[in-house]
């Protein structure tokens, strides 16, 4: 977990030797848990909408040993951070906040009755932090799947997200859809999953296509995201509630069309509508963008993109001026099909199909004209979509 890029496999070689340094053990097993970009779908998740994600070629990596007593003893390579903790008492811990990701898991697997042994841990990984390429998803699942190993535990990798998910919304306070914790379980490489998130099932769609998904992380440090994120979220239930007295069997916004949300607009502050207009149309768009991607049409996939970053800018307000130079400066650029921010938002990444031929000239026009503007220096990478979450015994 650190800002800036990494060699993953110097990292990787040296792991072992470090945990050895560190714990005066060999490692048992390594676990790796990528993080994600969205293609379209954003902000719908917790709406029981529709969400298309894929996992990137960065991860977190964690090498682990269990221990007989309870005591789990971590080290963050990249915070430079050792902590010591036991399983039968976890406590949020204010000084080293990488470790509460890890207690929350061990905390749900603990609620469903299983008793987690002690470990030692030694972590890293290359997902930018704070970028929302979901670092923080990717640490909670390289912590489950080890807890799962090393305690040899029984649970599903559906189950396995969705504990996850509850770490991140129990103990560090996000209200977060499952978008990010099922994908860096279950996706696999040069695939996108597209996942209902209403009844959980997916399908992994190919991403064979004449262009790449590149990646501009505008270096703008996420700000408000938690407080702005519960927000959004309670303004989407409100909407939600508004329109289920009216039409009846209304769960979530996932059950309106968008001619009923027009219909019945006035029923509701303006500012729920509109964030409730992102979200249908946004969960029409995945749908369409579904389409345009087995038809092997990128063109109208790429539409779709910018049409999605116009609503997540203009109706749900969670864009900032970088990520809209971001896209604009894409859109410019000979080569590109699609634009749009990804993630949560507040700063972050953008994500970009650019033809195979023009990607070069867009890193470098794109990096050079976005820090003219902005004086800061985007990191531009292009990613080829990996597999969810794996082990190894060493
Ligand atoms: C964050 C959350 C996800 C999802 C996105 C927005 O990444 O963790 O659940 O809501 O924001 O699409």
């Amino acid at each position: 977990m650190e800002r800036h890029s990494r060699d993953a496999a110097v990292t990787l070689d040296k792991f072992a030797d470090t945990f050895r340094r560190v714990f005066e053990r060999p490692p048992e097993i390594e676990t790796r848990a990528p993080g994600r970009v969205n293609l379209i779908g954003e902000h719908t998740d917790y709406n029981d909408g529709f969400v298309l994600p894929a996992d990137i070629d960065r991860a977190i990596w964690i090498y682990a040993a269990a221990r007989d007593d309870r005591l789990v003893r971590a080290h963050s390579l990249d915070f430079g951070q050792t902590t010591v903790f036991n399983t039968a008492k976890i406590e949020r811990d204010d000084n080293a906040i990488w470790v509460n990701y890890i207690q929350g898991v061990i905390h749900e697997y603990q609620k469903r009755g299983d008793t987690i042994r002690g470990m030692d841990l030694l972590l890293s990984g290359n997902v930018p932090m704070g970028s929302g390429l979901s670092s923080s998803a990717a640490l909670e699942v390289a912590t489950a799947e080890t807890c799962r190993i090393l305690t040899g535990l029984e649970i599903d990798p559906v189950s396995m997200a969705l504990l996850c998910q509850a770490a991140e919304r129990n103990f560090i306070g996000v209200q977060c859809g499952i978008m990010d914790q099922f994908v860096s379980t279950l996706g696999r490489e040069n695939t996108a999953l597209f996942l209902d998130c209403r009844d959980l099932s997916y399908e992994l769609v190919p991403l064979k296509m004449q262009a790449r998904i590149v990646i501009c992380d505008s270096r703008k440090q996420r700000s408000l995201q938690t407080s702005e994120y519960n927000k959004r979220r309670a303004e989407c239930e409100g909407a939600a509630r508004a329109l289920d007295a009216i039409l009846g069997n209304v769960k979530a916004l996932r059950d309106v069309s968008p001619e009923q949300l027009e219909e019945h607009k006035d029923r509701m502050p303006e500012l729920w509508y509109r964030r409730a207009r992102h979200v249908v149309t946004e969960n029409q768009r995945v749908l369409s963008a579904v389409g345009f991607l087995k038809a092997g049409d990128i063109r109208q996939f790429g539409r779709l993109m910018y049409d999605s970053h116009a609503s997540l800018r203009d109706d749900y307000e969670v864009s900032c001026p970088e990520l809209d130079i971001l896209v604009e400066l894409a859109a410019a650029q000979q080569g590109t099909i699609g634009a749009r921010m990804t993630g949560a938002g507040f700063g972050g990444c953008t994500v970009n199909l650019v033809s195979s031929e023009a990607v070069a000239e867009f890193q470098a026009t794109v990096g050079e004209k976005y820090q003219a503007k902005t004086s800061l220096k985007p990191m531009i990478y292009v990613c080829s979509p990996s597999n969810g979450v794996t082990h190894r015994r060493l």
